[in-house]
């Protein structure tokens, strides 16, 4: 009983500056002057037309729109550049349960990482039309960015360190803020999507004394709600959390330590950041529903047509300009006008992520998403913990990750390691879908 909806918007990407050290701007990249861009809220079953105005300064850029179903001429590719000075309407349906925490970046060739590190990057929602999920619990968008400030105030450029762990920033924002605070009265749960949209830097989280539950991942709900102590986001990745907050006082999110494989010197802390704090009042909260036992069926991908397989590793050679590495995948970097892999429409596949390299590198696909089968790591095979959608997923080092999955529309399509300096550097390659 519903007609579908138009959802329209236009996203500007422009000069900006925000202020995150007293008295010094930052000059930034802003969709719409703000990092991270505006929230888009959009319901499955609706058209969207968003209208991107390219005014970066001198340099071309797309919005790709991370994790979604989108036809491939219209998700942001590295081929189809938008130059600065242009308009352009992407255009895509959202199909029936579609429902998921999405985002977008830009995406053109050799400037990805550069111009979501400078600021541009936002959360994309997509709601379902009846949400299993209480509406008393709100729903908290959490986007999580990181910088490095210079004396001045300006975001310093890369150096050797940061090309070969990406770059990774001191300061960790939520929602483009410094430890933001919330309150909440005690005895209520609350809904948190968090998304790591950093470049480079893994989230072990928790949240100390409050009870997680997770509830969904990049592509929407799971089955079924599974309890956690603590939760990693490698870079791309999203959680649907909920948060019962059971005692007065205040809670944080707070950081753990995470060794993803650290080249070099200047490994930054992991440990101990707090990114939010929440106030939990000493006034009880009006009763809230449960949350449900069940909340949609995944349906198991399953009877591959066909196996991939994808080796990532690490060189380093010495040249004119001094130490050089190289991230490939299957022995090569990107090159935009090779197509590494051609895929059917509609099949499923069974694709080996093959981790050979000394660092943890999160792999991302476009266009769909993908159900993670099994880990296998010095000969030991584990499980994920639960069926899930996913679009990225972290291939830790010395891994091997095997996952399922299906593109339904023609065309081609990037897969890459979403560190945004190691894409950047060639990690990255096209399937063409046929
Ligand atoms: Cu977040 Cu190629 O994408
Ligand atoms: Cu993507
Ligand atoms: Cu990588």
């Amino acid at each position: 009983a519903s007609t579908p909806g138009l959802f329209r918007a236009k996203l500007t990407a422009e000069s900006a500056t925000m202020r995150f050290a007293e008295g010094l701007d930052t000059p930034i990249l802003g969709y719409n002057g703000t990092s991270p861009g505006p929230l888009i809220e959009a319901v499955e079953g609706d058209r969207v037309e968003i209208t991107f105005a390219n005014r970066i300064p001198d340099e071309a850029s797309t919005i790709h729109w991370h994790g979604m179903p989108v036809p491939a001429d219209q998700d942001g590719n590295p081929m189809d550049p938008v130059a600065t000075g242009i308009d352009r309407t992407y255009s895509f349906d959202l199909p029936e349960g579609s429902a998921g925490s999405y985002w977008y970046h830009p995406h053109p060739h050799g400037k990805t990482a550069e111009q979501v590190y400078r600021g541009l990057a936002g959360a994309f929602v997509v709601k379902p039309k009846v949400d299993p999920i209480p509406a008393a619990y709100g729903d908290t968008v959490l986007v999580f960015t990181d910088l490095r400030l210079a004396a001045d105030g300006t975001l310093p450029g890369n150096t050797m360190v940061d090309l070969m762990n990406g770059r990774v920033g001191d300061h960790v924002l939520v929602n483009g803020q410094k430890n933001p605070a919330l309150t909440v009265p005690f005895g209520t749960k609350r809904r948190f999507r968090l998304y790591n949209a950093t470049n480079a830097r893994f989230l072990r989280l928790s949240f100390d004394g409050a009870p997680i539950t997770i509830i969904g991942t990049d592509g929407g709900l799971l089955e079924a709600p599974v309890a956690a102590d603590d939760i990693l986001l490698s870079p791309a990745e999203r959680l649907d959390l909920i948060v019962s907050f059971d005692k007065p006082g205040p809670v944080t999110l707070y950081t753990l330590d995470y060794d993803r494989g650290w080249m070099g010197a200047g490994r930054p802390a992991d440990a101990g950041l707090t990114l939010l704090t929440a106030h939990v009042s000493q006034t009880p909260a009006e009763p809230v529903p449960p949350l449900p036992d069940m909340l949609r069926p995944i349906a198991r991908l399953d009877a591959p047509s066909v196996s991939r397989r994808f080796v990532f590793t690490e060189t380093m050679a010495m040249n004119a300009n001094g130490m050089e590495m190289g991230f490939l995948i299957n022995g090569a970097t990107f090159d935009m006008n090779r197509v590494d892999t051609v895929a059917k429409a509609g099949e499923v596949e069974l694709w080996e992520i093959v981790n050979k390299a000394d660092m943890d590198h999160p792999f991302h696909v476009h266009g769909t998403q993908f159900q993670v089968v099994e880990y296998e790591r010095g000969g030991k095979v584990r499980k994920p913990a639960y069926r899930a959608w996913k679009d990225t997923v972290n291939v830790a080092r010395g891994e091997t990750v095997r996952l399922l999955l299906r593109q339904d529309r023609p065309g081609p399509r990037m897969y890459h390691c979403h560190i945004l300096e190691h894409e950047q550097l060639g990690m990255m390659g096209i399937v063409d879908v046929q």
